[in-house]
C-alpha cells in the first residue's frame, strides 16, 4: 500500500535523509521515492544502509552514504556528491533520534549532553552543510523530527526533553533567517510512534493508538512539498490516538 494517496510532485526533487535506519526512516524514504524524489542517506552504519537499498530492490534514484550526521566535514563531502550526481539538493529530513532516561533532579550533564549530541548536534550540522545549495538556488524545505517532549518535561527524561526543546527553538530561529528565501524550516512532533522497542517496553498499552511510521511520514512529506509554502517555523504535533 502506498504511504501517500495523495500525489505531491517530488520528481524534480533531492533529498539528504539522516536517521533513515531506524523505525520510521524506511517509512519516510519510501514516502520520498513514492512522490518521485531522489534521496540520499546519510547513514553511520554501511550495512544498514545497504540492505535498505536491497529492500528497496537496489533503486537508482537512492545513494546511500557512509557519513555521521554530526560530522560537519563528511556531510559537506555527501553535499557534493549529491550535487555532482542530480546537480540540485531541495530537501533535508532530520530523522536522527532515540530516548533515553535521565532524571532532573540527578543533575546528570553526560547524559543530558548525549541526548543532545544525539538531537541537536546531528540536526544543526547536517543542516548547516545542506543550506548553502538551497540558498543558492533559493528554494529548500527542512525538516526534523523531534517529540512532544519538547513542548513539556516529563519525569525522569529531562535531558530528552531538553534536547527536543532546543531543537524546536533553533528550528523557529532557522526559520526566522530564512523565511525570505524560498526555504522552509518545521519540525515534527511525535509523541509515542508504533515500534518493536515501544511494544516490547509498553505491553499493556493499546498500539493502534501510536502514531504508524507511515502517519509520520505522511507529515514530513507535506512539509517537504513546495505546496507547504506557506509553514515555517511550526512545531506539528503529532499525537495520533493517544
Ligand atoms: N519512537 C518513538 O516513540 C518516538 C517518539 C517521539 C519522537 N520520536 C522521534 O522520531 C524519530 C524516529 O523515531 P524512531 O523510533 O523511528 O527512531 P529509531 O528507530 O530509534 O532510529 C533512530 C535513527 O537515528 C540514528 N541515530 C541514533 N543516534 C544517532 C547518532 N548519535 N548519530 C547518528 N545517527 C543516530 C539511528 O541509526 P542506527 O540505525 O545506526 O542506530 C537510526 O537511523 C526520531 O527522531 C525520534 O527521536 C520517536
Amino acid at each position: 500500500m502506498p504511504i501517500l494517496a495523495a500525489m505531491f510532485d517530488l520528481t524534480k526533487r533531492a533529498v539528504v535523509l539522516t536517521g533513515a535506519t531506524g523505525n520510521t526512516g524506511p517509512a519516510v524514504l519510501r514516502a520520498y521515492l513514492e512522490q518521485g524524489a531522489h534521496v540520499a542517506l546519510a547513514v553511520r552504519d554501511a550495512a544498514k544502509g545497504a540492505a535498505l537499498k536491497v529492500d528497496l530492490g537496489g533503486d537508482e534514484r537512492l545513494m546511500v552514504a557512509t557519513a555521521d550526521p554530526a560530522d560537519r566535514k563528511a556531510m559537506e563531502r555527501l553535499v557534493e556528491q549529491v550535487l555532482r550526481a542530480w546537480g540540485r539538493l531541495d530537501i533535508l529530513a532530520n530523522l536522527v533520534g532515540g530516548y533515553a532516561a535521565s532524571a532532573a533532579a540527578e543533575g546528570d550533564l553526560a547524559a543530558y549532553r548525549a541526548s543532545w549530541e544525539q538531537k541537536v548536534a546531528t540536526a544543526v550540522t547536517a543542516t548547516a552543510a545542506c543550506i548553502r545549495p538551497m540558498r543558492a538556488r533559493g528554494y529548500g524545505r527542512i525538516v526534523s523530527v523531534a517529540s512532544m517532549a519538547a513542548l513539556k518535561g516529563e519525569k525522569g527524561a529531562a535531558g530528552y526533553a531538553m534536547a527536543n526543546a532546543a531543537l524546536v527553538r533553533w528550528t523557529e530561529s532557522l526559520a526566522e533567517e530564512t523565511k525570505r528565501e524560498g526555504i522552509t524550516a518545521n519540525v515534527v512532533l511525535p509523541r509515542i510512534i508504533d515500534t518493536p522497542e515501544n511494544r516490547a517496553a509498553m505491553p499493556k498499552s493499546d498500539p493502534s493508538r501510536w502514531a504508524t511510521p507511515a502517519e509520520i511520514a505522511a507529515v514530513v512529506v507535506f512539509l517537504s512539498s513546495a505546496e507547504a509554502s506557506g509553514v515555517t517555523g511550526a512545531a506539528i504535533p503529532v499525537p495520533a490516538r493517544t
